[in-house]
């Protein structure tokens, strides 16, 4: 069996690059939902059911444990996933935890919260991710007095997802979105880049920042460590994987765009597949 790694796009990548570096013995499967992203602006119920059908299909192509390296997905649909479907799929095989799905959220405020000085910390994401409030809740089952302010950043997944992260309109929307979180609330020590398409700004995002001292986290570190802690204490899924340390790519985008995009952001060179989600 295999661990399989969702996103509505290439943002997943900078969570799968982590995983691999971290645990690289393992069998992966990638699923990029592009031709249907970005997802942030969507309903909750559009979210789940194309996050459902993602995992689904994950599933079916001999994935045991699937992560959403999306926060999107996360905040919107994980909570449905764990509650109904994936204990229909382990009450077939006898109710012994065979299949899971796992988020991105709740790890990221793990670690984070445990990094202010101040207890103030932003969180940039996506228009959905921001609604759903999944941070906030998080971040103050952890401590009650954290200042979380939030800033919702629609135009960064389509510059992303287009190719035009490197440009001068990027300038423009980082400098934009930056600088409407911290008039917020100047206290702000840490920020949390709230959706995994975001560190491929992650240049531009720390020279905006780079005289303010101000810590910016990208999840996939501490969302890989988190898994290795995970395995370590899920024996059933764990001795159900295989390690043979191979990744195999798939995109509801034709598999070429996905091909020359996922070179560039991982800058090796992958070869994808083409796949309808129904
Ligand atoms: N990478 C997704 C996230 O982490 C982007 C969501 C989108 O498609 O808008 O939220």
């Amino acid at each position: 069996m295999k661990i399989g790694v969702f996103d509505s796009g290439y943002g997943g990548l900078t969570i799968l690059e982590k995983i691999r570096l971290q645990l690289p013995e393992y069998d992966y499967l990638y699923l990029g939902d592009n031709a249907r992203a970005p997802y942030g602006t969507r309903s909750y119920e559009l979210i789940y059911h194309y996050t459902w059908q993602a995992v689904e299909y994950l599933f079916q192509q001999g994935c045991s444990l699937v992560i959403l390296a999306c926060n999107t997905a996360s905040a919107k649909a994980l909570r449905s996933i764990q509650q109904n479907d994936i204990p229909r799929i382990n009450a077939r095989m006898g109710d012994v935890e065979m299949v899971n799905c796992l988020g991105v959220i709740r790890p990221t405020v793990e670690v984070v919260s445990q990094m202010t000085q101040t207890g103030h910390i932003g969180v940039l994401a996506t228009p959905g991710t921001v609604q759903s409030d999944s941070y906030p809740i998080e971040f103050s089952k952890q401590d009650e007095n954290l200042v979380i302010t939030q800033q919702a950043c629609p135009m960064w997944v389509p510059l992303i997802e287009s190719g035009e992260h490197q440009s001068e309109g990027a300038d423009y929307f980082v400098k934009k979105y930056l600088s409407q979180l911290l008039e917020q609330d100047d206290q702000i020590d840490t920020i949390v880049l709230g959706c995994t398409h975001y560190p491929l700004l992650l240049p531009k995002i720390k020279k905006e920042l780079a005289k303010t001292g101000i810590r910016v986290v990208a999840q996939g570190d501490l969302v890989a460590a988190k898994l290795d802690d995970y395995l370590h204490r899920h024996g059933e899924i764990n001795g159900s994987l295989s390690r043979g340390g191979t990744c195999t790519y798939f995109t509801t985008e034709s598999a070429e765009k996905f091909r020359e995009n996922a070179t560039l952001f991982l800058r090796q060179n992958i070869r994808a597949q083409h796949i309808e989600l129904k």
